[in-house]
C-alpha cells in the first residue's frame, strides 16, 4: 500500500519564503489552523503582554502572515499608537489587510526582515513570531529588529524548537529519525528555538529572558498532520531510507490508528526570547 498524503505538505522552507497567490489558500489555512489553538493563543496573548503593547506605543509584527497578531496589537495600542504588520509574502499581506474590520491604526506592508524598509529607531517594540526558523539569516534578521527599534525598546521572538517534537508510538527510535530527518529537510532552522536565547546575548541585548516556553500538545492525528506534515515526513523518510518502507508505513498507521482508538499525543516546544535594545545603541 502507498501512502497517501491526506494534506499538502509543508515542503521546504523556501516555501514559507516566497508564498504566491497561488499557494496561499493552503498557508491561511495552515495559520488559522495553528492559530485556532487554545495553547497557542495563550502564547500569542502573553507576547502581546510582554512586548509592551499599551495605548499610545507603535510596535512592528515582522512576518506578520495573515495579520492577525497585528490586528490584535493594533487594538491594544489604540488611535495614539500605531502597529505596522511586514510579511514577504504580497498574497499574505492582501489577506491581512481584508482582515481589517474595525478602524484600527494598523498598516500592512510587503518587506523582508533582512533589510527591513524603516529608518532607525522607528518602534517602541518589535515582535517576531514563527519567522526566525524560516529565514536565510536569522542574526541579521535581529540586528535589523535592533536598528528599527529605539534603544530601550523590546524585541521578541518565537519559536518552536522542531528537535523537541514527540508522538507517543511503539518504535521511538524510528520516530525521533523520520521526524528530524523530515524537519531538518523542510525547516531551514528547525533547531532556532534553543539558539534564540544566545542569538540575544550574542546581539548585546540588555535584559535577556526567555520570558515564556509553550508546549503545544495536539490529540487529533488530522492537526498534527496539517501542522506538522506527519505523512509528507514517512513519504521523506520512505525515499530517503528505501529499506524502511514497511516499519515506516506502519509507524504512520500505528498513529492513525491511535487517533481513531482516542489516543493520539504530541508535544511541541515553544521559546519566547525577549531584550531590550540598550540606551547605549541611540
Ligand atoms: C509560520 S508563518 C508565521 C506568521 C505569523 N507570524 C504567525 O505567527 O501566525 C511565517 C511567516 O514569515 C514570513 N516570512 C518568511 N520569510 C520572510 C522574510 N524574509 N521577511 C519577512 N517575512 C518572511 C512568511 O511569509 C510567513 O507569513
Amino acid at each position: 500500500m502507498t501512502l497517501q498524503p491526506t494534506n499538502q505538505p509543508i515542503n521546504q522552507s523556501a516555501n514559507w519564503q516566497h508564498i504566491d497567490t497561488t499557494q496561499s489558500d493552503y498557508f491561511i489555512d495552515y495559520l488559522d489552523t495553528a492559530t485556532a489553538q487554545a495553547e497557542m493563543q495563550r502564547y500569542k496573548q502573553k507576547t502581546y503582554d510582554l512586548i509592551g503593547a499599551v495605548p499610545g506605543v507603535a510596535l512592528l509584527d515582522i512576518g506578520c502572515g495573515t495579520g492577525d497578531d497585528a490586528i490584535a496589537l493594533a487594538q491594544r495600542v489604540g488611535a495614539t499608537g500605531y502597529v505596522v504588520g511586514l510579511d514577504r509574502s504580497e498574497a499574505l499581506i492582501e489577506e491581512a489587510r481584508r482582515r481589517i474590520t474595525d478602524d484600527l491604526a494598523v498598516i500592512f506592508a510587503v518587506g523582508d526582515s533582512h533589510n527591513l524598509p524603516f529608518s532607525a529607531n522607528s518602534f517602541d517594540g518589535c515582535r517576531v513570531d514563527r519567522v526566525f526558523m524560516h529565514l536565510d539569516d536569522p542574526q541579521r534578521a535581529l540586528s535589523e529588529a535592533i536598528r528599527v527599534t529605539r534603544p530601550g525598546g523590546r524585541i521578541l521572538v518565537r519559536d518552536p524548537d522542531w528537535e523537541t517534537l514527540v508522538i507517543d508510538c511503539r518504535d521511538r527510535d524510528l520516530s525521533r529519525r523520520i521526524l528530524n530527518a523530515h524537519f531538518d529537510g523542510a525547516i531551514r532552522h528547525s533547531a532556532i528555538g534553543r539558539q534564540l536565547y544566545r542569538l540575544f546575548r550574542q546581539a548585546g541585548l540588555d535584559h535577556v529572558a526567555v520570558a515564556d516556553t509553550s508546549t503545544l500538545v495536539l490529540t487529533e492525528f488530522a492537526t498534527a498532520d496539517q501542522l506538522y506534515g506527519l505523512t509528507d515526513a514517512a513519504e521523506r523518510a520512505q525515499a530517503q531510507w528505501p529499506e524502511l518502507h514497511d516499519p515506516i508505513e506502519a509507524w504512520l498507521e500505528e498513529l492513525q490508528q491511535a487517533d481513531r482508538n482516542g489516543q493520539f499525543f504530541s508535544a511541541v516546544l515553544g521559546f519566547t526570547v525577549v531584550g531590550c535594545k540598550p540606551i547605549s545603541l541611540s
